[in-house]
């Protein structure tokens, strides 16, 4: 997670492991409790190859359980009541989880992703670390991506596993986006195909 992210995530605005869609359609996601993690979270360390040691390093610690959260908390991954706590959050925000312009999916990407049923991505913050998901993410997003619709990548700076998805990606799709290569990575779609 980059220091973005980091400053991002507070106990106010954490998520559960789902898409969470807003009204420009833009999906974000977080973890579930420790027995639900290998679940959750595909396993770097014995995927290898495309994620780095510190993807891995990481992964140990938080299926461990030694996570610790943000300012001292307990680490929102171990949490089980985090749909409820997310769902509250949005609420007093005054974007309450209403199932017509906001909604939390709870599930892996490759699972919820086939039911997410509106036709066009306006913007898709993809902040899950590892290749495996950002690659699924990526490629899912492009199937319904608007013309000029905008994907940031969280992770593109932090996690090795996630740039080698993203540069493999903008390989396969020459000249279909306007890269901004700031703290996060941010594509543009400029090209239909
Ligand atoms: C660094 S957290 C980001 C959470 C959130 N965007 C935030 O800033 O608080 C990465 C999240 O990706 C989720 N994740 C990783 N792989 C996933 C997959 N295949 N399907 C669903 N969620 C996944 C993990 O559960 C984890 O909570």
């Amino acid at each position: 997670m980059s220091s973005i992210a980091r400053s991002r995530a507070t106990s106010s605005n954490r998520c559960g492991a789902r898409w969470v869609v807003g009204p420009a359609g833009a999906p974000c996601l977080a973890g579930a409790s420790v027995s639900r993690f290998r679940r959750v979270r595909p396993d770097p360390a014995a995927e290898l190859g495309k994620d780095d040691a510190k993807s891995k390093e990481r992964y140990q610690v938080i299926s461990s359980g030694q996570s610790i959260g943000i300012g001292g908390d307990g680490y929102y991954g171990y949490r089980d009541d985090l749909y409820e706590s997310v769902s509250g959050t949005l609420a007093r925000y005054g974007r309450p989880v209403d199932g017509r312009s906001v909604f939390l999916h709870k599930g892996l990407f490759a699972e919820t992703w086939p039911r997410y049923a509106r036709p066009q991505v306006a913007f898709a913050h993809i902040d899950c670390d590892w290749y495996d998901p950002v690659e699924f993410c990526l490629n899912a997003v492009l199937t319904r991506l608007a013309p000029g619709g905008i994907i940031a990548l969280d992770d593109y700076h932090d996690y090795g596993g996630c740039r080698a998805a993203t540069d493999e990606f903008l390989g396969a799709h020459p000249g279909v986006f306007a890269v901004d290569n700031g703290p996060n990575l941010i594509l543009r779609r400029v090209q239909l195909r």
